[in-house]
């Protein structure tokens, strides 16, 4: 039985229970040294930390680890609701009605926090168990928890206000969770019920509303009015079609990046004018062909406004490995299903001259009006600064504001530093002047750009009370140099700087 929504005394009684577990009073049970050896996948020190005798380590070992606690162990940690209404609620399966008796957990349910455009959230989310908790490759239809890629997504994704949302391939349903924190409305969808009966679950926990709905793609949602935002954690994993289990939470059954490129190509359809879609995906890299080639071609497709993150490359082997140990297959647990799988994959790859494969975020926008002018495709695999949404938000509304400027009117821009940009001077030792000058952001995506000493002068200089090109005379006063030239060279690189959020209109 997968839980499913939950109302009236009975939520307000779990709610009221639940309470007590939260991240923090996990941190606390667990200790450091066990809560980082549960992120590498090992329990054991956290079964010896989590005491059944109190109500959280119950909790934790029940619904975290995956362990068998005593009835009156669940009773006290569940209060009101009790291990008899954990199990009503598809939470639980008890071996017996006697106090002694063993409890199992059929979820895992688990306290998040995060901080979003919005502020604080602190909800509790359950998915299917893992494969800590079952000791065991995982079934085909898991519902996957929150995930490293689920939450790049929800901080990437721009949170300003929206009418209608759309969350494509929900899951456990914590994209649709954020995007009800500033949206009207939100569509969730999945082709598993299974998926839905646990956002569902977790949507009333966390006293969302959600339109929650089942079938593929944009099935679902085609008729509808259309969306302002879509977001989705698509089932992007590149899988072989045979010898293979296809799991359900990453293989969307398509060959190769198929599933990715439909989304690109069609997710317009469901977009509003205005309306932008945040999307996770993997593509190939083909022999004799940049990525930027193949994506550019579903962006060219598509029709909208796109910008186009690679955030990670590996090799065909490197993302075997990542992916059958994903699924719980392990060349120690079972060596000849693990070599054939690898096997499979890497013929899977050879087919189609597969050289890598990338992952990395998708932001796509249908135009307010006319033909999109936002084409960007970028290789950016160095640390960020998350949560990114915030930025990504400012970056599209200087590339809106730059479109609409001529030179002439781009050089009549009063223009700041944003507060997170420092200069960076490398000189060889003993000499005065340095041989690169380095503007470097600490926010955002990190970036560093080379100046030269024409254009550090301009950004230093840029303290919003000249105008752009009243700075560029000064500085070709300065250096000698015909203003007019000094103008060509210097106002693209203040289009790029304001474009990525190192210089701000004042
Ligand atoms: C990687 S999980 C993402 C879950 C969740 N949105 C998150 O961010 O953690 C992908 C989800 O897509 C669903 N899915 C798989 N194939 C689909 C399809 N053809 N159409 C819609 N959803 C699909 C899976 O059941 C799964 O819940």
């Amino acid at each position: 039985m997968t839980p499913g929504p939950v109302t009236g005394a009975l939520l307000e009684a779990l709610r009221a229970d639940l309470a007590p577990f939260t991240v923090a009073a996990v941190e606390e049970v667990l200790g450091p040294v066990a809560s980082a050896a549960l992120h590498r996948e090992q329990r054991v020190p956290a079964l010896r930390a989590a005491d059944p005798a109190d109500p959280v380590g119950a909790l934790v070992r029940a619904f975290v680890l995956g362990v068998e606690v005593p009835r009156r162990a669940l009773d006290a940690a569940l209060p009101r609701v009790g291990a008899d209404g954990a199990e009503r609620l598809g939470l639980v399966v008890a071996a017996g009605a006697d106090h002694h008796d063993a409890v199992r957990a059929h979820v895992d349910l688990r306290p998040y926090s995060a901080h979003d455009a919005a502020g604080a959230v602190d909800w509790w989310i359950a998915s299917d168990p893992g494969e800590l908790a079952t000791g065991d490759a995982l079934r085909t239809d898991h519902v996957l928890g929150v995930g490293g890629a689920s939450t790049t997504l929800a901080q990437v994704t721009v949170r300003d206000p929206r009418g209608r949302t759309l969350d494509l391939g929900t899951g456990c349903g914590i994209q649709a969770l954020h995007a009800a924190r500033h949206s009207d409305a939100v569509v969730a969808t999945d082709v598993s019920h299974r998926a839905l009966g646990f956002a569902a679950f977790n949507a009333s926990l966390a006293g969302a509303r959600l339109d929650v709905r089942h079938g593929s793609m944009l099935d679902p949602v085609r008729d509808d009015e259309p969306f302002d935002l879509v977001v989705s954690n698509p089932p992007f994993v590149i899988t072989p079609r045979r010898g293979m289990p296809t799991y359900e939470y990453r293989d969307g059954g398509r060959a190769g990046d198929h599933l990715v490129r439909d989304l690109v190509v069609d997710v317009g359809a469901v977009l509003a004018p205005g309306g932008v879609a945040q999307l996770l995906g993997n593509w190939e890299h083909r022999r004799g062909q940049d990525w930027r080639e193949r994506v550019g071609e579903w962006v060219d497709a598509s029709g909208l406004d796109a910008w186009v993150v690679q955030r990670e490359v590996q090799d065909p082997a490197e993302y075997a490995e990542t992916w059958l140990r994903d699924g719980g297959t392990t060349a120690e647990r079972d060596p000849a299903g693990w070599a054939a799988a690898y096997d499979a994959w890497l013929d899977d790859f050879a087919a189609r001259d597969v050289e890598a494969v990338g992952f990395g975020l998708v932001l796509l926008r249908r135009p307010s009006s006319g033909a999109p002018t936002l084409r960007r495709l970028e290789e950016r695999t160095g640390a960020v600064r998350q949560p990114l949404g915030a930025h990504i938000a400012r970056a599209l509304a200087a590339h809106d504001l730059l479109e609409g400027l001529d030179d002439d009117a781009l050089a009549g821009l009063r223009l700041t530093v944003a507060p997170d940009v420092t200069e960076e001077r490398h000189l060889v030792p003993g000499s005065v002047d340095p041989t690169v000058v380095l503007l470097r952001q600490g926010d955002g995506f990190g970036r560093a750009v080379q100046a030269g000493t024409a254009l550090a002068g301009l950004v230093g200089a840029c303290d919003g009370e000249l105008a752009v090109g009243q700075i560029v005379g000064g500085v070709a006063v300065l250096f000698d140099v015909p203003v007019a030239e000094l103008r060509a060279e210097l106002l693209p690189q203040v289009r790029d700087l304001v474009r990525d959020g190192f210089l701000l209109p004042a």
